[in-house]
């Protein structure tokens, strides 16, 4: 295992408890942290780019003690935070120079081809002498990527990657993450976002309320979720009550009134009929049960 968490808590000093005894293993790939807002992923994700300490429990990362060996863990971290930041008056290529400094490249010369070769691969090499506040969003999420990237780390952690992104760009920036991924690397992908996960992590956890509900494969959750995804067609005066009693995940206007995807252990309406459960159903029926189910996966 690349990344080895035990009994992590984090109580912050307003006595928030914002992780409860977290134990996970992280295998090499992508590695998917889904949760809804206020959940924990932000908590966990800084404990383990070595940016926070938690309040009690240890992280393994290929080998290092993260706590007791910051700056070796450090080296082979790369984190792009949910508001990544930089600074206004550095050019994207001096920008890339900088963090790539900050993460240990002290040689100038293998600093620049490191920089160059980014620049290249990220697609940002003819806006290198743009300053790094006149780009788009798409624009900043690469460079942020490209910083991440830039000393060849074994653990790329990324929180929230596809927040104010347009489609395309949701998907360019996808596709950068895993090419990005080779042999042995780990990229942990937090997000609320459920269609982050489905298309490119092998694994995942589910972090709601500070623990960790589930923990597998997509399918392996998805799998859960069969038999308990509806589908009916309801009449305009039905919506409301049907609305307030089931969680309803698609609404769509029919001739006939609305028609709905719902999810429910039994049977919502009498015209209901089984569906076949997605990601998004799945996530929304452990969040709704407050779940907990482990799996060897
Ligand atoms: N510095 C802090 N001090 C006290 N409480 C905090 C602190 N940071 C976060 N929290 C609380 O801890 C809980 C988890 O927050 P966290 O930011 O880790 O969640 P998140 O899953 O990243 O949420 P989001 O999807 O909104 O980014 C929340 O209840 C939050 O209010
Ligand atoms: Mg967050």
């Amino acid at each position: 295992m690349s990344i080895i968490i035990k009994d992590l808590n984090k109580i912050y000093p307003n006595g928030k408890h914002a992780l409860k005894n977290i134990n996970l293993e992280i295998p090499a790939g992508m590695f998917g942290l889904l949760g809804p807002n206020g959940a924990g992923k932000s908590t966990m994700i800084r404990i383990l780019a070595a940016l926070n300490e938690p309040t009690s429990g240890s992280v393994n990362m290929y080998g290092y003690d993260l706590l007791k060996e910051r700056k070796q863990a450090r080296s082979v971290i790369g984190y792009l935070p949910q508001d990544f930041r930089f600074f206004a008056q550095y050019k994207t290529y001096e920008f890339l120079d900088y963090a790539a400094r900050l993460s240990g490249m002290n040689n100038s010369g293998k600093r620049r081809e490191a920089v160059e070769k980014m620049l290249h691969s990220v697609g940002l090499y003819d806006v290198r002498d743009r300053y790094a506040n006149k780009m788009s969003g798409g624009m900043k999420r690469r460079l942020g990527i490209a910083q991440a990237l830039i000393h060849d780390p074994k653990v790329i952690i990324v929180d929230e990657p596809t927040t104010g992104l347009d489609p395309e760009e949701r998907i360019r920036f996808r596709n950068l993450l895993s090419q990005a991924g080779g042999q042995n690397v780990t990229i942990i992908l937090s997000t609320h976002i459920v269609g982050d996960i489905s298309s490119s992590c092998n694994k995942m956890t589910l972090l709601n309320q500070g623990e960790l509900t589930f923990i597998g494969s997509p399918d392996q959750i998805i799998s859960q979720a069969k038999g308990k995804v509806w589908r009916a067609v309801v009449a305009e005066s039905e919506f409301q009550e049907i609305n307030e009693k089931f969680p309803v995940i698609t609404t769509v206007p029919v001739p006939k009134g609305w028609e709905l995807q719902i999810v429910s252990d039994e049977k919502p309406h009498e015209l209901a009929e089984p569906y076949e459960p997605n990601l998004e159903h799945a996530y929304v029926y452990f969040l709704e049960n407050n779940l907990k189910l482990w799996t060897n996966g």
